[in-house]
């Protein structure tokens, strides 16, 4: 088996563990004669395996009483609609912070259910960054406030959350899990799946209960937040393969010291990467550097010509994934939870040698 350093920003690299896990389950899960896959939503073997996930997710973020932690179809996008659709009324305006081309997605879709007001807007700086926390124009009287807390296209996250009268609502699909924060600072965290909890398709959503009230009746009932949490996110067939792998990633997770040791290694990483982009002028990073996310380590090539040369030769060397978002170009390296330590350190002697070479 070879496995290449996979720096893809999602889906992206798991851990290895799990996948081979999953493997040696996937025909018969655990004596039971089928696979997981095959085995009822409604039968012992899954609702095992459902409920699971959700307790490990609130033990990793040791999520607070008067919270529901539902595990969503659709993805991260579901959730730029159903938010507004359950949290915005009619005549309310929600606050929304534009800080990249994710936030800009969450806020066409906020604003086909009703009023956005954009309380700040670093979308078009480069070098990317967030707007910082005191310049926000809040609305009064807001149904929440909409932050990205990572941009995963221009590698720019938050360290310090704003703080707003209304709930705070946050995207963190690329960095969820990621570093420790206190869940009693948001009225409702999303994330897609894909980066650090399993494969797409599936969505995080941890919301305070209260707010799931707010739903207007004509909402259809299967985006209602209210319908999943009455149903422990059962109310249809769940994605039973997604949220099953979300039980295992989120275990390796508990069983490696939980999000304090994932939060010192993806430091540790990322340190490594920003160090080497900063040791040299062949190099240079693209977000502010007090906004650098410890996920998506973004930067150019002095010569920007050179940079398909560098994609191509480290694909040689079997590190795939480097090629920045076709909207900005350049380079990015996304290194979630499970991506490998010595991955980065190969990327990182891969540089310099390149530099050399080239420079
Ligand atoms: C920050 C962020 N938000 C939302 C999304 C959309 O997620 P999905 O494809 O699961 O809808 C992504 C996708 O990668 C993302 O990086």
């Amino acid at each position: 088996m070879s496995r290449i350093y996979n720096f893809s920003a999602g889906p992206a690299t798991l851990p290895l563990v799990c996948l081979e896990e999953a493997r040696d389950q996937l025909v018969d899960y655990k004596g039971a004669g089928f696979s997981i896959m095959e085995a009822s939503h409604r039968g012992k073997e899954y609702d095992a395996v459902h409920n699971q996930a959700i307790e490990n997710l609130k033990t990793l973020m040791r999520v607070p009483d008067g919270y529901e932690v539902l595990l969503l179809q659709g993805g991260a996008t579901t959730q730029f609609a159903m938010i507004p659709m359950n949290l915005l009324g009619a005549d309310q305006t929600a606050d929304y912070v534009n800080c990249g081309a994710w936030a800009k997605k969450a806020i066409k879709e906020a604003g086909s259910v009703g009023r956005v007001n954009i309380a700040g807007d670093t979308a078009a700086d480069i070098p990317t960054r967030m707007p910082a926390n005191g310049a926000l124009q809040l609305s009064d009287d807001a149904a929440y406030l909409h932050i990205t807390s990572n941009e995963t296209i221009g590698g720019n996250q938050y360290m310090d959350f704003p703080h707003s009268p209304a709930p705070l609502v946050a995207d963190m699909s690329s960095d969820i899990l990621s570093r420790k924060l206190d869940v009693n600072d948001f009225g409702l965290i999303y994330a897609g799946a894909q980066k650090n909890l399993g494969p797409s398709g599936l969505a995080v959503v941890i919301l305070r209960s209260e707010l799931a009230e707010r739903v207007p009746d004509n909402v259809p009932n299967i985006f209602k937040y209210s319908t999943h949490i009455a149903a422990n996110s059962m109310s249809n067939t769940p994605p039973c393969f997604g949220i099953y792998m979300l039980s295992l990633t989120t275990q390796w997770m508990i069983d490696r010291g939980g999000v304090e040791a994932m939060q010192a290694i993806n430091e540790r990483k990322a340190a490594k990467l920003y160090d080497a982009i900063d040791g040299s002028d062949f190099f240079t990073g693209t977000a502010v550097p007090e906004y650098r996310s410890a996920m998506n380590v973004t930067f150019r090539l002095a010569n920007q010509d050179l940079e398909p040369l560098f994609i191509a030769e480290a694909a040689e060397q079997g590190m795939a994934g480097l090629k920045g978002h076709r909207s900005v170009g350049g380079i990015r390296a996304s290194i979630y939870n499970a991506f490998p330590e010595n991955g980065v350190e190969a990327l990182v002697a891969f540089m310099q040698d390149f530099a050399e070479k080239n420079g």
